[in-house]
């Protein structure tokens, strides 16, 4: 495969359906990505179309999210319903970072941003497979239980507009995730579920990153364009959002991942308590 392109490595994985074998191609694509940079020959990004959809397994059964059962932690079957819809969001977020290396190809960016994005789905690789891990060895696997249909809207939605996709996928999704992350941490450290604990604990980490890099590409993308940034988001997350952001908001990490503030606060519905421990939204 010489001279292949970053843009096919990403199709690669895009188009493999089996969750262990994506996550495999992931981290062996993101390696050559790597390697290739480290040894100052840079593989082209190129272009290549990636499927409207990415290929999934024949499991799980997506459902629409009002079907998929409601998760109750407080037991060994609703801690293993509770870790298999936090695979099925991993196994989207591999998907969604190498879509949005694939799928943006005709907007120039520094290697830096792809630099970025390819360290995400390995790491995203890696968050899918500790789940699958703590899945079997409490008697259970990935696509036992059915998942939530809808996952992959979000990139359907802002497909045309990359300040749209960093708005909506790195700076409202997975910023929720590091809203919610530590209350799940509470449910299995007490639980004594170790290995999930850790599982999270190594998730929790690497989550602020992949919403720093959010940040720092929307704000060089407002910075290239000379967009105000804070107005900008707003205005993308009201377009391509379905919903309000939902406190309470993990201010410390949100600020650690560069996001202030008045970025999230004017988006949010101010309900008491509207925020649990389900998915993104
Ligand atoms: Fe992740
Ligand atoms: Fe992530």
């Amino acid at each position: 495969m010489t001279g292949v392109t970053l843009a096919e490595l990403a199709v690669e994985v895009l188009t493999t359906a089996d969750g262990r074998e994506k996550t495999a191609i992931s981290h062996r694509n993101a390696a050559r990505w790597r390697e290739a940079r480290a040894a100052g020959a840079p593989l082209a990004i190129g272009a290549a179309p990636p499927p409207p959809r990415p290929a999934r397994p024949a499991r799980p059964d997506l459902l629409p999210p009002r079907d998929v059962p409601r998760r109750r932690p407080g037991s060994p079957h609703g801690r293993i319903a509770l870790l298999h819809a936090l695979a099925h969001i991993e196994l989207n977020a591999v998907d969604l970072h190498w879509d949005i290396i694939a799928r943006f190809t005709d907007v120039p960016m520094p290697p830096g941003f792809y630099d970025d994005w390819v360290k995400s789905a390995d790491e995203e690789s890696k968050h899918f497979n500790l789940l699958c891990d703590c899945l079997e060895a409490m008697g259970s696997h990935y696509g036992a239980l059915p998942a939530h249909a809808g996952m992959w809207r979000a990139a359907e939605d802002t497909a045309e507009d990359l300040m749209g996709r960093l708005a909506v996928v790195p700076m409202v999704l997975e910023a929720r995730g590091l809203d919610v992350t530590p209350g799940m941490i509470e449910i299995f450290d007490k639980a004594g579920e170790g290995a999930a604990t850790a599982a999270l604990r190594t998730i929790y980490a690497e989550e602020v990153g992949h919403v720093a890099y959010g940040v720092k590409w929307f704000n060089w993308l407002c910075g290239r364009d000379g967009l105000d940034p804070k107005d900008e988001f707003h205005a993308l997350v009201r377009r391509y959002f379905r919903g309000a952001l939902k406190p309470p908001f993990n201010e410390e990490k949100r600020a650690e991942a560069g996001l202030p503030p008045d970025f999230y606060w004017p988006l949010a519905d101010e309900v008491e308590g509207a925020a649990g421990t389900a998915a993104f939204r």
